[in-house]
């Protein structure tokens, strides 16, 4: 058992994909869930999540038999996050778990790089992370607990061309992890990291499309990368169950950490 029942969690990127799923693992325990996505796309990037994919994931978490509150707000605006914060705590109380997953990228040579695409993937994958942790950080400091999860990247770890800002961004997040570890451990608050390898979601897919590559054959030289090669892209469900084991009772003395969860790919 996790020792998760009746918790609260906010999940940000919650619309689909990753964050979808770490909801509906998380909803199993017995969580109840505040599910933040932009649902919206922005220009120069692939589609993003919709208000529909939302209510899915809302649905996903009842079926699991837990509930759930649908926040449309971005991550790169602190007014927006204090907003999903303020609902959170109005609707359930506190929050006692925080997955930093939202995030987006962009497949770019440094020198095709503009200010805009800079700023979406930097904004997003680690002012994102920020804009969440800093107003949910004094309610955990409040009560003394709690457990932050950032989603970073494996190739934060193992360096990938061609993605730079978004590299840069997840490095900082494996940085940002360690420092707040220090600094809230004081109020028994756990912050770890975790570095997926490649996944088979739409930002996949939204990668293939930006390189101008088949999708399979993109899904093919991810993997190529990963160590151990016969399950193809990294199971979701084995980030899920990352992340509820981070969240649960059995990692109370673990923090500061990066966990990678990438088919070896960083080691090699
Ligand atoms: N797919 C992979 O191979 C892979 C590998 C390593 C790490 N990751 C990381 O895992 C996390 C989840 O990604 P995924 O694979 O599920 O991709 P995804 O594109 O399916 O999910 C990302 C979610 O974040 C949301 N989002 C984007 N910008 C936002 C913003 N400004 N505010 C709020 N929400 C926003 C999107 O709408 C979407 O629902 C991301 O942080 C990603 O960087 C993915």
């Amino acid at each position: 058992m996790s020792g998760l029942e009746g918790q609260v969690a906010l999940i940000t990127g919650a619309a689909r994909g990753q964050g979808r799923s770490h909801a509906v693992h998380l909803a199993r325990q017995g969580v109840r869930i505040v599910a933040v996505d932009l649902c919206e796309s922005i220009d120069e990037f692939f589609p993003l999540a919709t208000r529909e994919d939302l209510d899915e994931t809302i649905a996903a978490v009842a079926e699991a038999g837990s509930e759930a509150i649908a926040v449309v707000g971005d991550v790169r605006s602190s007014a927006s996050m204090k907003a999903a914060v303020d609902l959170a705590v109005n609707r359930f109380g506190t929050i006692d778990v925080l997955v930093n997953n939202a995030g987006i990228i962009k497949v770019q040579a440094i020198d095709e790089f503009s200010d805009h695409t800079m700023d979406v993937v930097i904004d997003t994958c680690l002012k994102g992370v920020f804009n969440t942790t800093r107003f949910v950080a004094p309610i955990m400091k409040a009560k003394r607990s709690g457990r932050i999860i950032n989603i970073a990247s494996s190739a934060a770890i193992r360096a990938v061309g061609y993605l730079s800002p978004y590299v840069a961004a997840k490095g900082g997040v494996v940085s940002a992890t360690k420092s707040w570890a220090v600094e809230l451990a004081e109020w028994s608050i756990n912050v770890n990291a975790l570095a997926p390898g490649g996944v088979d979601t739409e930002m996949l897919s939204g990668m293939a499309g930006q390189a101008g590559i088949d999708l399979d054959e993109y899904r093919e030289r991810v993997t190529a990368r990963h160590l151990l090669q016969e399950g193809g892209c990294v199971p979701v469900e084995d980030i899920s169950a990352m992340v509820v084991y981070l969240a649960g009772e059995h990692a109370s003395v673990i923090t500061g950490q990066v966990f990678t969860v990438d088919a070896g790919m960083s080691a090699g």
